[in-house]
């Protein structure tokens, strides 16, 4: 019972062993505990780490030695808690232990003395030479009534150690809350997922019409990647960024193969349907809500302004144009410039270099082409690996 997956944040330890005196302002600082860490936890999508600061918010409300968190695996009936700071994740049969007993019986579970409770598995601290005195389980339900998970808490960090009916209370406040984000985040995962799946669909089709393409939007996937890091992008926005910025030419399904893969230059007039093919991207994305398929609207529709105003389809210019564009225009242009296309031979790197350096505060934002020539052993690496087979055309 105690092979537990968690251990106290430092930062929050010396919240949660903040003497307090009397017990009415003790609860109102609980609260003010818990609606501290309600503000993070309304803020993060990530699932692990939605779940560490509900084990924290858990821990410091009900100022214990050891908090878990235990998430219900449907999949293997299983209850897991998340790893954290050198400890493995932790994997149970969802009816083991007291945190079982708790999800069956859909009640909270308080023991004052665990050895002599007989609920309590004495056996398991012998085992870890962790002494458990007094614990709480509480179950935690999404909006129909399914479980979803449970807290256990050990060992209130005050003398006698030994949680009482107020803080089984305050914990189910806490409990109720984990319930809602938890869910929430489960079904945003779920969504997201969903739109990944497609968007890699989506792509594989595209690439199978055009010869144009080859390995060219994994590469441009992962110089978005490089490059919006290191404009200093945080990592979630640089990893939707890589999702998305393959998806920039999806629009061209509706040019015709004719022009599509015209070995010479194209006329005017097919020009000016090619450019279409940003308002066509943008139409097939817009509809849909969520992160992942508007960032792949708005790629697709500004892909191809530029920063100095002179591009297309709208001319917007400098800030006004979204930044995963600016970005994916600067991937898309080094890869075109760099590889071979029905249309041209590939540049070599020296001259693709000099027209960035010509085209900086121009066509491209200055501060990602000096991005861009910071990372550019890096992406020469990628350009390495994902190379297109010799004899492509
Ligand atoms: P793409 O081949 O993926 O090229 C993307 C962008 O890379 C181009 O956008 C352009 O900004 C840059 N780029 C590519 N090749 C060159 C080049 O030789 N010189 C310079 N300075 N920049 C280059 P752009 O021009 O808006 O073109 C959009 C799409 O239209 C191209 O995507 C390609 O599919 C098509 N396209 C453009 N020009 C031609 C052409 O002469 N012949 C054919 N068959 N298709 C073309
Ligand atoms: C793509 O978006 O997957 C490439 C589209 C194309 O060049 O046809
Ligand atoms: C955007 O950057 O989010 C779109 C705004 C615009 O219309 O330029
Ligand atoms: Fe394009």
């Amino acid at each position: 019972m105690s092979d537990f997956g968690t251990r106290m944040s430092p930062s929050l330890a010396t919240e949660a062993t903040l003497d307090v005196p009397s017990s009415e302002t003790k609860v109102e600082h609980q609260l003010q505990i818990l609606l501290g860490h309600a503000a993070l936890i309304a803020d993060e999508r990530r699932l692990p780490r939605l779940i560490e600061l509900i084990r924290d918010m858990g821990k410091a409300v009900a100022r214990a030695d050891r908090c878990s968190v235990w998430v219900l695996d449907w999949e293997y009936d299983e209850l897991y808690t998340v790893a954290s700071e050198g400890i493995d994740q932790v994997r149970i049969p969802s009816n083991a232990g007291l945190q079982g007993l708790a999800l069956t019986e859909g009640q909270p579970i308080l023991i004052k003395d665990a050895h002599a409770d007989p609920r309590f598995d004495s056996e398991s601290d012998g085992r870890t030479g962790y002494r458990t005195r007094s614990m709480m389980v509480l179950p935690f339900w999404d909006n129909n009534g399914e479980p979803l998970g449970c807290f256990q808490v050990v060992n209130k960090i005050t003398p006698d150690a030994v949680f009482s009916e107020s803080d089984l209370r305050l914990m189910g406040l806490v409990a109720s809350y984990a319930g809602k984000a938890l869910e929430s985040a489960m079904l945003n995962q779920e969504v997201e997922q969903t739109q990944r799946e497609l968007l890699l669909k989506l792509g594989e089709v595209c690439e199978s019409r055009s010869k144009d393409t080859g390995q060219h939007v994994r590469r441009v996937a992962d110089y978005s990647y490089v490059l919006a890091l290191k404009i200093g992008l945080p990592e979630q926005d640089a990893e939707l960024l890589k999702m998305v910025s393959p998806m920039h030419d999806v629009g061209k399904v509706s040019i015709p193969d004719s022009i599509l893969n015209k070995p010479g230059k194209l006329s005017e007039e097919d020009f000016a349907l090619m450019k279409l093919h940003t308002i066509v991207g943008y139409d097939i994305f817009k509809g849909s809500k969520g992160r992942v398929m508007s960032s792949a609207a708005i790629v697709a529709w500004q892909h191809h302004e530029k920063w100095n105003g002179t591009g297309y389809p709208r001319g917007i210019s400098g800030e006004q144009i979204h930044i995963f564009a600016r970005i994916t225009a600067v991937a898309d242009v080094f890869d075109a410039l760099a590889s071979e296309r029905v249309y041209k031979r590939a540049w070599p790197i020296d001259k693709v270099m000099k027209l960035f350096e010509e085209e900086r505060g121009k066509h491209f934002d200055p501060q990602l082409v000096d991005a861009l020539v910071a990372c550019l052993p890096d992406i020469l690496e990628i350009r390495e690996q994902l190379n297109d087979p010799p004899g492509f055309f």
